[in-house]
């Protein structure tokens, strides 16, 4: 059986998940459903990031111990996926002490690489970010994505990874075609850019922050976050003993913030460790919340739970992927979504869907000569592609749009039971509904289950609308 490894960010533990979090889980979703859909075995990673200096700062506010602090928010995020129907195969802790010595033992390879020596760094860090950033990258003397606050100029010894060796192999594996593991394409170009500007090494330790992994060669040291982040990847496929045979994986999802890490830090960090690379990265861009960055002071957080209790689990899951922020932000938002919702799912797809089983109740319509597997290319590729929003309206166009189209003119609610037309064009719609569930399916999986309930061998009536006006 073919495998197939797909992870998201493992999120930071200091915030409750939001709509930002829930674009990226969301999409590994439906992709890993969709794989599974096509016969092979799908591992789905998600979890929490759980260490470093933001928690630490975090918890003590609150007045728990960061352990603590983490086990009361941890199971927030998975509630949160579980309750939009997400079907990760395994969350992962940072703080799982089966992750903890997996992050050890390749730190030590990577020492034992010689691609580490002590120095001192002397500039700024973001914590927001947990991020050591250059001068270049700060905008008023503080980093752009966080507030003001959050970057602070640091002074410390730290260990080092010698980041600047790999680069050379790493600009050789972005601009072979063959690997071109950075997507979508403009986001390679800018890696790219940014590895032949010169590359700096970077460090791999911290030396005031406590809660993180101690560095098995000097124990007053602890991990940096993100070296310990990263390898969540790889350390579920050496203690899950049923993983083992998924590393690499074949494809990393993550935000536009995240990039470098993910596509050169990581990297990097494998080749020194001597471990096999990922197969694909896909970064993806932002939500703007109408016309605005997302942010607590501004209050424009989105939950899920927001969405949930207005469009339910599939019209929340629809709404998020249709809007997918692919190469370019999306803007986004509630007044957006219930337009959005009323339009495809409330008036077109849930009243065609009701119209049908209303029309053609007790019918039995058999299966079309070709069946949606075999018609799946353009979606197949579509979803590989990351165009979420296109694959979603191919189906609607080809389908769903189609179909009611079809009742409209030949309006079978004038014609006897009996008459052939009236047969002929309930046949198609349900045919076109099949199709459609099909393709659905790893986005609104409820609501396709029982699309082909509803839609199977007889006709059934529908007992409520598939999805009420708002
Ligand atoms: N902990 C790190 C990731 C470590 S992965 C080894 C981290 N965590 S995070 O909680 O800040 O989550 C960042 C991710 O959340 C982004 O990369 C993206 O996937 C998602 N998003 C956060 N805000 C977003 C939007 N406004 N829009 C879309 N996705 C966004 O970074």
């Amino acid at each position: 059986m073919k495998k197939f490894f797909i992870t998201t960010p493992i999120y930071y533990i200091n915030d409750v998940p939001h709509i930002g979090h829930t674009c990226t889980t969301v999409t590994a979703d439906i992709v890993g459903r969709w794989h599974r859909q096509l016969g092979e075995e799908v591992f789905f990673l998600t979890g929490t990031d759980e260490h470093g200096q933001k928690v630490a700062e975090v918890a003590e506010k609150e007045g728990l111990s960061p352990k603590d602090y983490c086990d009361k928010i941890a199971p927030r995020f998975e509630e949160a996926w579980k309750s939009l129907d997400i079907s990760f195969d395994f969350f992962i802790r940072t703080t799982d002490p089966r992750h903890e010595k997996v992050v050890a033992e390749v730190l030590q390879k990577i020492f034992n690489s010689g691609d580490v020596y002590k120095g001192k760094y002397e500039g700024y860090y973001c914590v927001g970010c947990e991020k050591f950033v250059t001068e270049s990258e700060l905008v008023d003397k503080h980093c752009p994505l966080h507030p003001p606050e959050q970057t602070e100029f640091k002074s410390e010894e730290n260990w080092f990874f010698k980041l600047s060796k790999y680069v050379p192999e790493i600009i050789k594996l972005v601009e072979d075609d063959k690997t071109n593991y950075i997507l979508p394409a403009g986001k390679r170009a800018e890696v790219l850019a940014k590895l032949k500007a010169g590359v700096n090494d970077v460090s791999l330790s911290r030396e005031k922050v406590s809660w993180g992994i101690p560095l098995p060669w000097d124990k007053s040291q602890t991990v940096y976050v993100w070296f310990d982040a990263l390898l969540n990847y790889y350390s579920v496929t050496q203690f899950i003993e049923s993983k083992s045979d998924f590393w690499p994986a074949n494809l990393h999802l993550l935000g536009k913030e995240i990039l470098w890490f993910h596509t050169v830090i990581w990297q990097a960090m494998l080749l020194s460790a001597d471990l096999p690379l990922p197969l694909k990265t896909f970064t993806h861009s932002f939500y703007m919340i109408d016309g605005q960055k997302m942010s607590k002071s501004l209050g424009n957080v989105i939950s899920p739970q927001q969405l949930i209790d207005l469009f339910g689990v599939d019209g929340s899951r629809y709404l998020i992927a249709r809007s997918f922020p692919g190469e370019n932000d999306g803007d986004v938002g509630m007044e957006r979504f219930k337009e959005k919702y009323n339009a495809d799912l409330a008036n077109n797809l849930g009243n065609l869907v009701s119209r049908v089983c209303k029309l053609g109740e007790g019918l039995r319509i058999q299966n079309p000569s070709k069946s949606p597997f075999e018609e799946r290319e353009t979606f197949s590729k579509l979803i590989d592609e990351l165009k979420l929003g296109e694959a979603m309206g191919w189906v609607f166009e080809k389908f769903i749009d189609k179909s009611n189209n079809r009742l409209n003119e030949v309006a079978p609610w004038k014609l006897e039971a009996t008459d052939p037309k009236r047969i002929e064009v309930l046949t198609e719609c349900v045919n076109n509904l099949r199709h459609a569930a099909f393709f659905l399916k790893p986005i609104m999986p409820e609501t396709c289950r029982l699309v082909e309930k509803v839609l199977g061998e007889e006709i059934k009536p529908l007992e409520k609308p598939l999805f009420p006006r708002i």
